[in-house]
């Protein structure tokens, strides 16, 4: 079975081609960042039209990647929610209108459900269930993930996400959206510890976390930091620090009460060095495994819907909802999940 996946939900305009015998086929993605730097931000209203322009031209060259017809696709998998309004309406749409046109059904996809199951598009052997830790710029959510569509949450952020945090860090000391890669890029040059900086809800017995706090103790160091030599790398490393510190820390509290089974590691923070250095060394020392999505499929992308759509289509979990083109701009996974 084939499936063209298309995501649409924020500022990437991915569309990929997942075959389930074969693997990934090919994945074409186009990055809004440019048109959105001016802004310092997302917005929404140009992000829709970008996914409209964008779109046709994608799927048209991802075909001519897998060298394949369209007749030859299967069935149409699309991000449904969450999201952005506008943008999640555009690739539901052109998902919708053109599996009509070829008979073939289409299938909303959660979003975070895609990138939790994005490391099965790399090397190793990931099985169910697994425990995964979802860091992107909208969620920061430790699920237990006992199968496809079988999703319970363990504990989230109680405010901002881990990106978000590091978006807004990023925008305080002055660096260029979009800021949490610039951040971590910074944040190597400098020394964590030299500015101290809390670890929220570190030791809160739970497996929730808490960011908004640690964006107003960077704002307070500010001042002090900008007079110090190499200051401002400085606290970029402690913030990184910190973050990384309190996820470590939950995510080796959600293994611990669930022995014998690996981590899985999704959303655009985990792209982030600093993390993995630490998350790995953990795992050694507690006896689990990590798994990745490939360093290209950390942030959002065509692939993961893609795959996530021929999971759900494969295990009849795929919701028919008729020709209606309905998004969900909050949506909560453990719901989405319907095992
Ligand atoms: O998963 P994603 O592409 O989009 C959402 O679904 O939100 O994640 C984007 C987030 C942004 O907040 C971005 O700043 C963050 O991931 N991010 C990073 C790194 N690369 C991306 N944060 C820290 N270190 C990185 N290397
Ligand atoms: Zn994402």
């Amino acid at each position: 079975m084939r499936v063209l996946g298309i995501e649409t939900s924020c500022d990437e305009t991915g569309v990929a081609v997942y075959d389930t015998h074969r693997g990934l086929l090919a994945h074409c993605l186009h990055s809004q960042i440019h048109l959105h730097a001016q802004y310092g931000g997302v917005v929404p209203e140009l992000a829709s039209r970008d996914h409209i322009r964008r779109l046709p031209r994608l799927i048209a060259q991802v075909l001519v990647d897998a060298g394949l017809e369209s007749a030859e696709i299967d069935a149409i998998a699309y991000t449904a929610g969450p999201g952005l309004a506008g943008a999640l309406l555009v690739g539901a749409s052109v998902a919708r209108s053109m599996a009509f046109a070829l008979g073939v059904p289409a299938v909303p996809v959660h979003h975070l459900e895609g990138h939790l199951l994005s490391p099965l598009l790399g090397e190793g052997s990931l099985a169910f269930p697994f425990v995964a830790l979802l860091v992107s710029g909208g969620h920061t959510q430790i699920m237990d993930v006992r199968a496809v569509g079988d999703y319970r949450l363990l504990g989230e952020t109680v405010d901002d996400a881990a990106g978000e945090a590091f978006d807004k860090v990023a925008k305080l000391l002055g660096l260029p959206y979009p800021g949490g890669p610039q951040l971590a890029r910074l944040a190597e040059a400098g020394q964590a510890g030299r500015f101290s900086l809390p670890r929220p809800m570190k030791n809160s017995g739970d497996l929730n976390f808490s960011f908004s706090g640690l964006k107003t103790a960077v704002m307070t160091a500010r001042t002090r930091v900008l007079e110090a030599e190499n200051g401002l790398a400085d606290l970029a490393a402690e913030f990184q620090e910190a973050v990384v510190d309190v996820l470590v820390s939950k995510v080796s509290a959600a293994m611990a009460g669930h022995p014998g089974v690996n981590l899985v590691v999704a959303g655009g923070v985990g792209a982030n060095r600093r993390l993995r250095f630490k998350l790995d060394r953990r795992a050694v020392k507690a006896g689990f495994r990590v798994f990745y999505p490939p360093l290209e499929l950390c942030t959002d992308n065509g692939a993961m819907i893609a795959l996530a759509g021929a999971l759900r289509l494969q295990k009849g979990l795929a919701i028919n909802d008729g020709l209606e083109v309905r998004v969900s701009p909050r949506w909560d996974l453990e719901a989405a999940g319907c095992a």
